[in-house]
């Protein structure tokens, strides 16, 4: 999409990210598996990759877990700094895919489909090796991602009605470019007052891609599940939680 990057996704949508993805049971949920991960309160440093309006690392941070952040949009950190334990987060601004924070962490994570904001494969690989820097010899790195469907796609094209209200509409229109594995989508909302568009590129990555990607920056998958339950990983899957570290460690 011409015109679009890093910030644009985040800059449009801050003022009502937090009301269309509340925190609630999901978010907990979420937050106890990584806390586990990190080594729990007290234990190793957590960053997240893209981390918005702390959705996912204020519950974290909560947990007595010391979260970092990187974001590219100034408008989503804003949001987080207005809430309880917000401003006590430090956030570089920046690319997520530079990964550009002093020190190591013990978990380094990107959820929600978000790994799939680098719009190349060669930026995920830049990424893949960037985290592997950053990360202590007993450390993991963590991808929470939809597994790829592109029979949802008829004539590489989608429509989709998320949200009907007594006063808003808001429609997902999408065009999928199979070669680049590259999906151009709007969230039109729409009211009485006008039509708001709401930009968001991704490059989808299958599983077994992924875990490519970690093999060339020197990690290996530990563990894939198909939700922060730990559920099994199975051909029907939809979704997936990765679980990637260095060989031989813990
Ligand atoms: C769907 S939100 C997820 C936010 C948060 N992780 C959560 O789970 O609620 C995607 C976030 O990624 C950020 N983002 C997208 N591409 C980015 C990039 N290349 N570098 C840094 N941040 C990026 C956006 O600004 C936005 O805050």
């Amino acid at each position: 999409m011409e015109g679009y990057d890093a910030s644009t996704y985040g800059d449009l949508i801050a003022d009502v990210y937090d009301r269309w993805h509340p925190r609630g049971e999901g978010t907990e949920t979420i937050a106890a598996l990584l806390a586990e991960l990190a080594g729990g309160a007290g234990g190793g440093r957590a960053l997240e990759l893209a981390i918005g309006t702390g959705r996912i690392a204020l519950p974290l941070a909560e947990r007595g877990v010391e979260v970092h952040g990187i974001d590219a949009s100034e408008a989503m950190v804003a949001e987080l700094r207005t809430k309880p334990g917000g401003g006590r987060i430090p956030v570089a601004l920046g690319d997520f895919a530079d990964v550009a924070v002093e020190g190591r962490f013990r978990l380094v994570y990107v959820v929600f489909n978000t790994f799939f904001a680098l719009l190349t494969q060669a930026e995920q690989v830049r990424c893949f090796r960037n985290v592997a820097e950053r990360l202590t010899d007993d450390g993991v790195f963590v991808i929470e991602a939809f597994v790829p469907d592109p029979k949802r796609f008829e004539r590489q094209q989608s429509v989709n009605t998320n949200r009907v209200t007594v006063d808003e509409v808001l429609l997902d229109v999408s065009r999928h470019d199979p070669v680049a594995q590259r999906i151009d989508s709007q969230h039109m909302l729409m009211r009485a007052e006008g039509i708001r568009l709401l930009p968001v590129s991704l490059r989808y990555a299958w599983p077994s891609e992924l875990d490519l990607m970690a093999q060339l920056a020197g990690l290996r998958l530990r563990e894939r599940w198909a939700g922060w339950r730990r559920e099994p990983f199975t051909a029907a899957s939809g979704a997936h939680v990765s679980v990637y570290g260095r060989p031989g460690s813990p």
